[in-house]
């Protein structure tokens, strides 16, 4: 069943079609941005009627007059208004028979795309030379979010974590590595000490560090002693990222991986065609590509590098062999790259790059979902009080901690397993509510006491809102997977109808998401969704009323569970019966 946002939408458009003879009209049908205004509303009209030199009012009657005798079942009554606009009134019928339609069968309630595509999802991709730290922390949240909406609709969902496994960094460890052997078992706990232990030796110790550069050649070169003691440093590092995964419920597992030096053997070819396409130029030894697109401040082109003087190649080499096999073996249709704003110009280079010399095609869409960085309260980028960058271990641990005495606090006589288990899912899931609730693009404040409140935008708030609904079904013998319909015929108070339209409105919130990939559009529904239910258990008394307004409320409750727990689980958020 299609939503009732593109049901509509689909309908203005026949009729516009119709009437006009135009076949690329945009009736931007929205939902209502007032009550007074209905449910939904028309506003393209007002361009349309400008486009073609008529007045608006008329066209809009004329388009009136055509939807009325195309008798949708999803409306009610339509209505003309202010210079052009249409303002719509849905059938509580119809709506009552689709929330119907998705009690019976909760997982319908977001409909299977009917054009499912392959998508790659490329998404977290640290750099394993250090820990992950917190700037990884905010790409990892929403690729995971973007790859689960995606994957519920149907589509088929490749995360590919292109970790920077390879580079001079390596040298520099392994040496440290090998020469340091019983130290360095202990210290690979922590890789972050590690890194700047290595990273120091290498500044102060001038001999090590020439050993340290040979072997990065011998390691290119293959050397299987080299390759093998590469090989345990990486291992140990992808154990960190899993167990960081793992810890912040997010879905990559070790088959995600496709990192920078699986592309190692395709780097040479990827000159040699760039070559073959005419495309390569040198500048100051270097081979790089100029395209007119790109300048500098100056006007004059920016080089993109791919093979430095010495043969090295560069990230974006290894990006380009990546299009490559997104667009040639994976089949992709969509190709998301879920990086820092940084990075901005580097995508638009390799997607540009990649185009003009054939390593992707006109089929697939290569897009950069950037965000912005994560600041600390002093609005400089997150670090720890002495300078240092945050561990994302640690932080997560802080996390669960302080959402421990908060539920401690609130509820002492949760049992203590019980209460440490619901920390464990709080902490999480406030850390990651409170970056997805945000604009992706920009930069983001990182601070405690607002991600863990109980009020406004919040993970807690949420979850709080659906362990209430719960125990309120529980109250009357009901519970959130009941089987329980609304029956045809009783009244539908206001608050009643706005929470049965509202529920059904996560459809279309997951089209956007899965459209645009801005996760906040779901926070937003979902903290709207949990206002319109607190208004509604306001209004609405459920134990009081006669028997067929309660059976009514009450399967209006389990729809709104269910919408929100669909919604909370597509951002990676586990719900909680009680809290
Ligand atoms: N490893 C890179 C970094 O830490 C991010 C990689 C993103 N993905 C890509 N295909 N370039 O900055």
């Amino acid at each position: 069943m299609h939503t009732i946002k593109r049901t509509l939408t689909d309908l203005f458009v026949a009729e516009l079609e119709a009437l006009t003879g135009l076949d690329d009209v945009n009736p931007n049908v929205i939902t209502a941005s007032k009550p007074e205004f209905g449910d939904y509303q028309a506003n393209g009209i007002m361009a349309l009627a400008k486009r073609l030199g008529r007045n608006p009012r008329e066209l809009g009657a004329e388009l009136l007059t055509r939807l009325e005798s195309a008798k949708c079942p999803l409306v009610a009554r339509y209505e003309l208004a202010g210079p052009g606009f249409i303002n719509i009134h849905l059938s509580v019928e119809a709506l009552r028979t689709r929330a119907n339609i998705f009690l019976e069968t909760p997982s319908s309630l977001i409909p299977a795309t009917e054009s499912p595509q392959t998508i790659v999802v490329d998404y977290s991709s640290p750099n394993l030379a250090k820990e992950m730290h917190v700037g990884h922390l905010r790409g990892t949240i929403i690729g995971d979010s973007i790859a689960r909406v995606l994957e519920r609709q149907g589509h088929r969902v490749i995360r590919q974590n292109h970790v920077g496994d390879w580079g001079t960094q390596f040298g520099m460890l392994i040496t440290f590595m090998r020469e340091s052997s019983a130290e360095a078992d202990l210290a690979l706990a922590d890789l972050e000490g590690f890194y700047r232990a290595a990273k120091q030796r290498f500044d102060e110790d001038s001999e090590f560090a020439t050993r340290a550069r040979e072997s990065v050649v011998k390691l290119q070169s293959g050397d299987p002693e080299y390759l093998e003691a590469w090989r345990s440093f990486i291992d140990t590092s992808l154990a960190h990222c899993q167990a960081v995964y793992d810890k912040l419920n997010v879905t990559l597992t070790m088959d995600d991986l496709k990192a920078e030096s699986f592309y190692n053997p395709q780097l040479a070819g990827v000159v040699a065609r760039l070559d073959a396409a005419g495309l390569l130029q040198e500048s100051d030894g270097a081979r790089c590509v100029f395209l007119d697109e790109f300048a500098g401040k100056d006007g004059d082109p920016l080089p993109v590098i791919i093979q430095k003087t010495d043969g090295g190649y560069l990230y974006a080499t290894t990006d380009l062999a990546a299009v490559d096999y997104r667009c040639h073996v994976l089949n992709a249709d969509r190709s998301l790259y879920v990086v820092d704003a940084r990075q901005s110009l580097h995508f638009q280079q390799v997607f540009a790059v990649a185009a003009a010399a054939g390593f992707s095609d006109s089929r697939i869409s290569l897009e950069h979902i950037s965000y912005g960085t994560m600041m600390g309260s002093d609005g400089k980028p997150f670090k720890t009080r002495s300078g240092d960058v945050v561990k994302l271990v640690n932080l997560l641990d802080e996390a669960i901690s302080r959402a421990y005495d908060l539920v401690s606090s609130k509820n002492p006589d949760i049992e203590e397993a019980q209460r440490q288990q619901i920390a464990q899912k709080v902490g999480i899931a406030a850390v990651k509510y409170a970056d997805l609730s945000k604009n992706r693009t920009s930069d983001y404040l990182f601070d405690w006491s607002s991600m863990l409140s109980f009020e406004g935008n919040t993970a807690p708030y949420l979850m709080y809102a659906y362990a209430r609904i719960a125990s309120l079904l529980a109250k009357q013998g009901h519970n959130t997977q009941q089987k329980s319909l609304i029956p045809a015929g009783a009244s539908m108070a206001p608050e009643e109808m706005a929470l049965l339209l509202k529920s059904l409105q996560l459809a279309e919130t997951i089209e956007a998401v899965a459209q645009d990939c801005f996760p906040n559009t779901l926070c937003t529904y979902l903290y709207e969704l949990a206002g319109t239910f607190m208004r509604f258990y306001e209004a609405c008394p459920i134990q009081s009323a006669d028997e067929m307004t309660r059976s009514q409320r009450l399967s209006l409750c389990v729809l709104a569970s269910e919408a929100l727990k669909q919604g909370l689980n597509l951002l990676g958020i586990e719900t909680l019966e009680r809290m």
